[in-house]
């Protein structure tokens, strides 16, 4: 069953900088556990990574894996769907339980109806744009979004090296947000870690997705505190 249209969200996202787990690195036949983890290590979000090995050279999950996290975790799930057609789906995720959707630009060409066919359906409506794309594609579309997704890598790969031009890319955004009074959040995603954050922050981005950098390694939990650490210390943060 579809949510009304302008539905708030089944689990509302923190309100301040949080952590976004990307799940993408975890060792999926421990997945409760690792998402226990990163939850006590104080995530305020959970990443998903889908892919087709159209849109991206490789695949991963689909709604049934959406569903069987849904009903491990209370955190808001972040679905990042780096497929073509993603009008084809959206339904399927959202009632998978899906409270935040992002779909990437360079994939959709009517970019208006996927938006709102995502509020229909009751979840936060996001757009993913690609390291190359650049945020002007967004202006006429700005005031119906909840978030962007800025990529700091090419999307496709957890582990990926980080890319800092990011950094202006969101200095740019945030002032075309407040220069508009839009209150959209703004998401990175690729090689986010420790010595990376603290900019990412200052810049104006609120959401850290971070993979490899939180289940790389023994322990998630502590791992995922850090980066968590980092965030509320809050733009000041050096
Ligand atoms: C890349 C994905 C990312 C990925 C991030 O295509 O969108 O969410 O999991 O992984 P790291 O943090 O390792 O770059
Ligand atoms: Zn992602």
């Amino acid at each position: 069953m579809s949510r009304p249209s302008g539905a708030r969200p089944r689990v509302p996202l923190p309100p301040g900088p949080a952590l976004a787990p990307s799940i993408l690195s975890a060792d999926f036949a421990r997945l409760a556990e690792e998402i226990a983890a990163v939850t006590e290590g104080g995530a305020g979000l959970l990443h998903l990574d889908v892919m087709d090995g159209h849109f991206v050279p490789n695949l991963t999950i689909g709604p049934p894996v959406v569903a069987s996290v849904r009903k491990t975790t209370s955190l808001p799930l972040d679905v990042h769907l780096m497929i073509e057609e993603p009008d084809r789906y959206i339904e399927r995720f959202i009632d998978a339980g899906a409270d935040m959707i992002s779909v990437h630009q360079e994939a959709v060409p009517h970019l208006h109806r996927t938006v709102h066919l995502i509020r229909e359906h009751g979840a936060l409506a996001g757009v993913a744009l690609n390291p190359a794309t650049p945020i002007a594609t967004l202006d006429d579309i700005l005031p119906d979004l909840d978030h962007v997704l800025l990529m700091s890598v090419n999307p496709g790969f957890g582990g990926q090296k980080f890319l800092p031009s990011v950094v202006a890319k969101i200095e740019a955004l945030r002032g075309r947000l407040e220069a508009r009074g839009l209150a959209a959040r703004i998401e990175v995603d690729g090689g986010v870690a420790a010595d990376n954050l603290p900019a990412l922050l200052r810049a104006g981005a609120t959401l850290f997705v971070a993979g490899s950098a939180v289940f790389d390694g023994k322990d998630p939990r502590a791992r995922a505190a850090a980066l968590a650490a980092l965030c509320e210390r809050g733009p000041g943060a050096r």
